[in-house]
């Protein structure tokens, strides 16, 4: 019984599957994912605009399940990579060299070389870096990253334009710049910028096409021009957020991008780089209720899901909306409840005050939106393993997409 909430009753989450059995089988915490969600969202970017010459890049950052991966790529997404193991994995997921965009930051020579031998294009964001890659590859092709000037985001810790932050190149630097690609025989095929990470209002995106457009006029000859991700998803659903409106975002975009290439004279590549609207709302992670408890007047229910298992709410006091599951039907009224997990710090919150009906051990939890900079930020802090990732597939089957850490997962790299 699903005791409050109902986003994944409206959605058919679990298809036909019982959670509780869900946990039992595959082990508890447990992510678990739905596939037809993961398309839809992959559907809404590939249609984002009606500009022809324009591909979506999955930033993968946020979830490089290697079986998601897949999925992603059979809608048509290319992918951005942000390291040399990021690379790897989309290649392991049958993204070819040509779909793939690596943009990195401060990274050692081993990285760009990884890059340039696996034929990856490189997107640089400082001069000096722009130097060391022309060291390591004179003649060859190249992205630069440049910072808009204009950030947003949802937490200071992911705001990535503007001045307080360490990336892009400052766009009066691009005389600088022109002296390095010519040193080295450069080509600048292409720009990029990214503001920040989840915006809801679309209009700090809208403005800093101004700021990338204008640099874009200053080089002759770029096949595309990236102009970022931080598409945001509603977080607070259970208080009725609203969705980012994608399809005023997209008829924002459009009449920019056509007037754009009418005036450059050539159909330029536009590419955006989304990385958490893709797999966030097609994940839930769910674990069990292990003990409830009153503390100096506040009540808590404590559950196996640590801050090992997902870190957003300690690291960015990030809101994951909670549903209760129970075995047996209970009509209690909500009161505040403080959600903590199982790891030895105090600081391991996944709610605070959170208004939810009571919740005993032996019932579930889940936390919805969890699919984005949810695993990939999981750790083995405390030895605790790492969750299995199961996928719910459109015939409304059960996939293990990645296996529980296990004791020898513990020990593997130990000599
Ligand atoms: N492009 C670049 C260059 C980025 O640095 C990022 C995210 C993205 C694209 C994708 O941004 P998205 O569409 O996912 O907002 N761990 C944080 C988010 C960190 C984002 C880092 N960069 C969180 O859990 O909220």
């Amino acid at each position: 019984y699903t005791l409050n909430g109902s986003f994944t009753q409206e959605t058919n989450f679990y298809g036909s599957h019982d959670v509780f059995e869900l946990l039992e089988q595959y082990g508890s915490p447990l992510y678990i994912y739905n596939e037809a969600i993961l398309r839809k969202r992959c559907q809404e970017m590939k249609h984002l605009v009606t500009y022809p010459n324009f591909v979506p890049h999955y930033s993968i950052k946020a979830n490089t399940n290697i079986h998601l991966l897949k999925i992603i790529r059979e809608e048509g997404l290319h992918a951005d990579v942000m390291s040399p193991g990021e690379i790897f994995l989309a290649k392991q997921s049958g993204y070819t060299s040509e779909e793939l965009f690596f943009i990195p930051n401060n990274v050692t020579a081993e990285d760009m070389r990884y890059a340039i031998t696996e034929n990856v294009i490189t997107s640089i964001d400082s001069l000096d870096q722009l130097k060391l890659f022309g060291e390591l590859n004179k003649g060859g092709k190249v992205a630069i990253r440049f910072n808009p000037g204009v950030g947003a985001g949802h937490h200071e810790k992911v705001v990535t334009g503007g001045k307080k932050t360490k990336f892009g190149v400052n766009p009066e630097d691009i005389s600088e710049v022109k002296k390095i690609l010519e040193t080295y025989n450069l080509k600048c095929v292409g720009i990029n910028q990214h503001i920040g990470s989840l915006f809801m209002d679309y209009a700090p995106y809208i403005k800093s096409l101004d700021s990338i457009l204008n640099i874009a006029r200053q080089f002759e000859d770029l096949d595309f021009v990236d102009l970022g991700g931080g598409f945001g998803i509603p977080y607070h659903k259970q208080d009725g957020e609203a969705r980012l409106d994608i399809k005023a975002l997209g008829e924002a975009l459009d009449p920019v991008l056509f007037a754009f290439a009418k005036e450059y004279g050539k159909e330029i590549q536009f590419q955006i780089e989304p990385g958490r609207y893709i797999p966030c709302e097609s994940c839930v992670l769910v674990g069990d209720v292990t003990a409830t408890k009153s503390n100096g007047g506040v009540n808590y229910i404590g559950c196996n899901i640590g801050f090992n298992a997902l870190q957003r709410p300690i690291m960015y006091d990030s809101h994951h909306d909670i549903e209760i599951y129970s075995k047996e039907k209970r009509t209690l009224a909500a009161e505040p409840f403080t959600i903590v997990g199982n790891i030895c710090e105090s600081g391991d919150i996944l709610a605070k005050g959170r208004v939810l009906p009571p919740a005993y051990r032996g019932d579930a939890l889940a936390l919805l939106d969890a699919g984005a900079y949810g695993y990939s930020m999981a750790s083995c802090y405390n030895q605790r393993f790492r969750p299995a990732e199961i996928l719910i597939t459109e015939a409304d089957t059960v996939r293990l997409i990645r296996k529980r850490d296990t004791f020898e997962d513990l020990i593997r790299n130990m000599l």
